[in-house]
């Protein structure tokens, strides 16, 4: 049975304090929800303003399972062109190259440059005779102000198009930068779907982790400090033009990001299986991702010279990436970007928190791929039967417990007194529009609750 089909629950209605004003917060919700939609279903970004508040006269319930209904008909798939394996970082000369770049911002990070690989890529660009600056400031979780100062940087130098090394922060911020320097203005102002009228210049990822994905994903998300909070911004305009996927590169990654950044991609492949924008296409890369970080990360994690486990880890995270790119996310990521946006935890961390508590929630409404997940991971078919939605935390726990994640939000210093807050973002997030269910103000407070 689907959450839809159960209308009243404790503490569930959204109409229950002044009509007017929750009838107002429902319109705004559900319109950036129906920008969402676009993504998988092209030409629902013209529904008009107008006549969606006209649906507004319909109580939430049937509103929803409107859009629940243009989730269901149409999809597409979009992804970059991507080299795998290990020596691809080097073709990134020829890349900038073939694209017309003459004097490319390298964005990174100072643990990048630190491991040598920026080096050798500049050396190897500036000896065809392509140029470089180096923007290296870029925080854990990317920031306005540091897309902003990018953009200035890449205007002052006289770039002609971005290479991008490093984790998502890295890859986010250049794909801010990007925007910036083709359509102007402040990135907040992209926010949402398809807000970017002009392409960016020739934007090349190479990814230090595997977990991020915005190697290969139309995804860029970004904290605004002032608000404490994060927002996502979805184009076919920022996937970039080429992926280069190294295996070498996780060799230098610390070994706890090894287990965070290993956490999200799983997290990518669970969410985007369950995910109501899911296909047949998408299926494909989720649960090949699923299979290969379940066999590869503990390893990776122990020894990150391993060179078997990294070339499945990277690959495993660039199935999830697609899989998540055109599928969109979960309740997982809706909770997990306000946590990163006021805390500043790490995301793949969070995630992991996140991932048993959702999966508890979600699991009537998704049981059968939940149980081929839970399968994946290791849970036995008894197991299965017996305990259902604990038998697939059980094993996704003992998956976090191998890369020494344990305890809880609360344990990183979430507090009780910030939930209302936290769940007012996840509310608006863009990922929750595509859960199994979409879940009340009410419903995501208790679900908190029971990660702290
Ligand atoms: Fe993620």
């Amino acid at each position: 049975m689907s959450h839809h089909d159960t209308p009243s629950r404790p503490g569930a209605s959204i109409h229950g304090t002044s009509h007017t004003q929750a009838e107002g917060d429902a319109a705004t919700r559900l319109f950036r929800h129906l920008s969402i939609i676009s993504m998988y279903a092209p030409g629902t970004a013209s529904f008009s303003h107008n006549s969606f508040l006209s649906l507004m006269i319909h109580r939430d319930r049937e509103i929803r399972e409107a859009l629940q209904m243009t989730v269901d008909t149409l999809r597409k798939f979009v992804m970059p062109e991507v080299i795998f394996g290990e020596g691809a970082r080097m073709q990134a000369v020829h890349y900038l190259d073939n694209l017309g770049v003459s004097h490319a911002l390298i964005v990174t990070d100072p643990g990048i440059i630190k491991a040598g690989w920026v080096r050798e890529i500049a050396s190897a660009a500036e000896s065809v005779g392509i140029s470089s600056t180096i923007f290296s400031h870029v925080s854990e979780n990317p920031r306005t102000t540091e897309v902003d100062a990018g953009t200035s940087m890449y205007r002052e130098n006289g770039c002609d198009g971005i290479l991008a090394i490093g984790g998502g922060s890295p890859m986010d911020c250049a794909k801010g930068i990007a925007i910036l320097s083709t359509n102007g203005g402040g990135i907040q102002q992209y926010e949402g779907v398809d807000k970017i009228r002009h392409m960016g210049p020739p934007l090349i990822c190479i990814p230090t982790t595997a977990g991020s994905s915005a190697d290969v994903s139309q995804f860029a998300i970004i904290t605004e400090q002032e608000k404490l909070r994060k927002f996502g911004i979805i184009s076919k305009t920022i996937i970039p033009d080429v992926s280069l996927v190294d295996p070498n590169l996780l060799t230098t990654l610390p070994q706890k990001f090894i287990g965070y950044c290993g956490f999200d991609a799983l997290t990518h492949a669970i969410e985007a299986y369950v995910s109501t924008g899911s296909s047949s296409l998408t299926d494909l890369h989720a649960l090949e991702a699923i299979r290969m970080i379940k066999r590869a990360l503990p390893p990776a994690y122990h020894d990150s010279k391993d060179s078997e486990a990294t070339r499945l880890m990277m690959l495993g995270s660039l199935h999830a990436g697609l899989a998540f790119s055109n599928a969109s996310l979960g309740l997982v990521h809706a909770m997990a970007h306000p946590i990163s946006g006021l805390y500043d935890l790490p995301h793949g961390e969070t995630n992991s928190l996140l991932l048993p508590v959702v999966i508890r929630y979600n699991y009537p409404s998704a049981q059968a791929r939940y149980d081929r997940i839970g399968r994946i991971l290791g849970a036995s078919e008894e197991d299965i039967q017996e305990n259902g939605a604990e038998a697939i935390i059980g094993v996704v726990r003992e998956l976090a417990e191998k890369v020494g994640i344990t305890g809880s939000l609360g344990d990183r210093g979430v507090l009780s007194k910030d939930i209302r807050t936290l769940s007012d973002h996840a509310m608006v997030d863009g990922c929750i529009v595509t859960n199994p269910i979409l879940p009340e103000l009410g419903e995501v407070m208790r679900l908190y609750e029971a990660a702290l």
